[in-house]
């Protein structure tokens, strides 16, 4: 099946993309493998013109808005349960909600992590907001603050108070708040989170640290912020992998992200692990693991018999508002 993979990809001079979280056979086959910024960046970049992006639907729409002119296609169209949290209808009610509490639509600045479907983007463009991923958010949200408006962060309410907190600013969620914590707070968060990184708790923190007291705890920041603050570092994917492969073999790590990325991080020493996941439970995100092999071959080929499926398409208006966001991003990463 791997020989047909890559006879066909070579074939119909395709990039085959794959985010850290899918599986072991999917990332050794990929040509590219990254974060959400860097897959969105790079594969829009690229000179090849047919994209198989095997991820979930937000990323694969991504690649679309920043290169309308590419075809991407999905071997399995799974979608992000974070990014289903929201859509352009609630980011209108959210807004509603807001202007009633006696919040003008201009004082409020939105920014949407980039885990949010095209349509939620091309709002918060509208907006004069922007997107974020986990890996530059702290550069966006300076951003955000310099404009000096509400800043309303959407979906990920974990991300949103992570930044509030770093930066001593007040956040609250709406639909939980009332109108006086949300007339009080710098940063109104949206009231959506990753169910894969709820998982980590602060009782799994301390179960590793009791066990091994010089362990280091590495988390992403869609943890919840009772576990983000008692980490030793946070970061996106990729700063997790480049922070953790950084380390001395001997140190021992617990990592609070999706298990296939934690399980390729780093051998073992001598036969003995030093990188654990932490959680009791698997952390498995399992849209991002519906992509087999299969799938792939299975997309490739129907794509060479012209009945592609699975592939991306978006309206015009969404495309042009989706990129303003994305592109506003890009500008300042
Ligand atoms: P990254 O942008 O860090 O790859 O995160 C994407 C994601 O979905 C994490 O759950
Ligand atoms: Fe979405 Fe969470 Fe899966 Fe990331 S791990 S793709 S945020 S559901």
């Amino acid at each position: 099946m791997t020989l047909e993979i890559k006879d066909l990809l070579h074939k119909l001079d395709a990039l085959l993309v794959a985010h850290f979280y899918q599986r072991d056979e999917v990332v050794a086959l990929a040509h590219l493998c990254g974060d959400s910024l860097e897959l969105s960046r790079k594969a829009s970049q690229s000179p090849k013109n047919l994209i198989v992006f095997c991820g979930v639907a937000f990323m694969g729409q991504s690649v679309k808005v920043l290169a309308p002119q590419k075809r991407v296609i999905m071997p399995k169209m799974a979608c992000c349960s974070m990014a289903r949290m929201i859509d352009s209808e609630y980011f209108d009610r959210s807004i509603a909600t807001l202007e009633s509490y006696g919040i003008p639509k201009e004082d409020i600045f939105p920014i949407t992590y980039i885990n949010s479907n095209a349509d939620v983007k091309a709002k918060v463009a509208k907006m004069g907001g922007l997107v974020c991923t986990s890996a530059n958010a702290k550069k966006i949200f300076d951003y955000a603050k310099s404009k000096q408006k509400k800043i309303f962060f959407l979906p990920d309410k974990c991300l949103g108070q992570n930044l509030a907190i770093a930066d001593g600013k007040t956040s609250c969620i709406i639909g939980n708040a009332s109108k006086e914590e949300v007339l009080g707070s710098d940063v109104i968060c949206y009231d959506g989170f990753c169910s894969v990184h709820q998982l980590f708790s602060v009782s799994d923190v301390e179960f590793y640290r009791q066990k091994y007291p010089d362990i280091q705890i590495v988390v992403h920041p869609e943890c919840d912020p009772s576990v983000v603050s008692i980490a030793d570092f946070v970061g996106s994917t990729s700063q997790i992998i480049s922070y953790v492969q950084s380390l001395p073999l001997e140190q021992k790590v617990a990592v609070g992200t999706e298990f296939n990325l934690v399980n390729r991080l780093r051998p073992k020493l001598n036969g003995i692990n030093t990188t654990f996941v932490l959680s009791a439970s698997k952390p498995e995100c399992p849209t991002m693991n519906e992509t087999t092999l299969q799938d792939v071959l299975d997309c490739l080929r129907a794509y060479e018999d012209n009945m592609p499926i699975n592939e991306v398409f978006l309206d015009d208006d969404t495309q042009h508002w989706a990129k303003i966001a994305l592109d506003r991003m890009l500008e300042l990463s």
